[in-house]
């Protein structure tokens, strides 16, 4: 069996999806639940329904399109990723996964095949935390790492609940259904873009994820006081932005020092209240985003940023709090998932390296209750979530063909 990519059809799809996006192209952006991303998965689950797939949603949002096997009652093996898109995003990030997951799944009933296993696709609701704060929202309430009432206690930045949003956008269920029972999948396997440089400038198409680093996320409040811009002298300020300035470069410090390369921290956002050029910061909230390949390194961040938090406080007579958002374990991908890709690059003589995500995905989760491993395609430079993020569409297919094998062989 020799699945055929259709690269053009796959490239068109790519295309036709990156229209559906609340920036102006080339930037995607796709947030949660937005009238967009609800465009974007009907457009989906058409694509799905063509394709002769079975379709359902649970209650968050998780789409599964499945290729009944010949043992319907056999744990499926399943593909796929997410096409939410932060601000100002690309158009290839998760989205070569599920398009890619769903032409592997085209071309594998083109070539004649007719597996035992099912062949799931499953579209993962808000890899992205840009709504509600955190990352893999989906993929989190399917291996039961969220709780139901901590995932809908969740607000967005205008207040609303994830309760009430997902309602309002159609899945009205109870969020304990979301969560697979054990064995539901035989294996998962996940395409991705690489959104790093090794690949291009090792010169080497494929690279297959053995680790998935360990995220972290922070929510940090300062408060210190406000007021006018001329009338206040400056032995008398409690600038909560200057604060803030302080953290910021603390937490790039702590991150820089750690001693391996592996260790990152990002302010991604920071919001000033009230934002006026002749008033004083009187409140200022950023977020914090930190990754580590170990995770002791990534707590020991932590806690040097709670330090510097508290220092800083105390220097600049602010309050500063912190709220932590996630602070997840890495992932160990499954020896027999990354067996079975080795196996189908050596069939096909495709070159490919051993690899540690650096970026997090759902497969971090749905590690916990399957076997996982992902396969990397190239991205120019190594750019992602930015919108000359691209992956050139000979890569793509060469990504498609591999994992259809891997889809193939799994699934018996
Ligand atoms: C996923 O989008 C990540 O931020 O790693
Ligand atoms: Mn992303
Ligand atoms: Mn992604």
């Amino acid at each position: 069996m020799i699945p055929e990519v259709d690269q053009d059809r796959l490239v068109q799809e790519i295309e036709a999806l990156a229209q559906i996006s609340d920036a102006q192209a080339p930037a995607v952006t796709r947030i949660v639940f937005t009238p967009t991303d609800l465009k974007a998965r009907a457009w989906l689950i058409a694509r799905c329904e063509e394709a002769g797939l079975v379709v359902r949603q649970d209650s968050i949002g998780n789409i599964f399109a499945r290729w009944t096997g010949s043992d319907a009652h056999a744990p499926a093996v399943g593909t796929g990723s997410h096409i939410d898109a932060i601000p100002n995003a690309g158009r290839f990030d998760g989205v070569v996964g599920v398009l890619g997951g769903l032409e592997a799944i085209r071309s594998l009933g083109r070539s004649g095949l007719r597996p035992k296993h099912s062949i799931e696709l499953l579209v993962f609701t808000s890899e992205e935390p840009t709504r509600f704060g955190i990352g893999c929202l989906g993929s989190r309430l399917l291996s039961g790492s969220l709780s139901p009432d901590a995932a809908g206690i969740l607000a967005d930045k205008d207040g609303a609940s994830l309760e009430e949003v997902r309602k309002k956008a159609g899945f009205q269920g109870e969020l304990e259904e979301v969560k697979l029972p054990r064995g539901y999948y035989k294996a998962f396997v996940e395409m991705h873009i690489e959104q790093g440089p090794l690949l291009e400038r090792q010169r080497v198409p494929l690279g297959i994820v053995t680790r998935i680093a360990a995220p972290a996320g922070l929510r940090i409040a300062v408060e210190g006081a406000g007021g006018h811009a001329g009338g206040v002298l400056m032995p008398d300020r409690r600038d909560a932005l200057c604060a803030a300035a302080e953290l910021i470069l603390a937490i790039e410090n702590v991150a820089k020092t750690s001693g391996a390369i592996d260790t990152v921290a990002t302010v991604g956002t920071c919001e000033v209240f009230p934002g006026a050029v002749n008033s004083i910061p009187s409140r200022v909230h950023l977020s914090v985003d930190i990754r580590d390949t170990s995770l002791e390194r990534r707590d020991a961040v932590l806690r040097s940023i709670q330090a510097a938090r508290q220092a800083i406080a105390a220097k600049r007579q602010v309050a500063i709090e912190e709220t932590l958002l996630n602070a997840d374990a890495p992932a160990e991908c499954a020896a027999e998932i990354i067996e079975a890709l080795s196996d189908s690059c050596a069939k096909h003589k495709q070159p490919f390296i051993l690899m540690v995500s650096r970026a997090y995905h759902d497969s971090l989760f749905i590690s916990r209750i399957a076997p996982v491993a992902m396969l990397f395609i190239p991205c120019r430079n190594g750019y992602s979530h930015r919108p000359d993020e691209f992956a050139a569409p000979e890569d793509i297919a060469r990504g498609v063909t591999i994992l259809a094998e891997t889809l193939a062989g799994l699934a018996g």
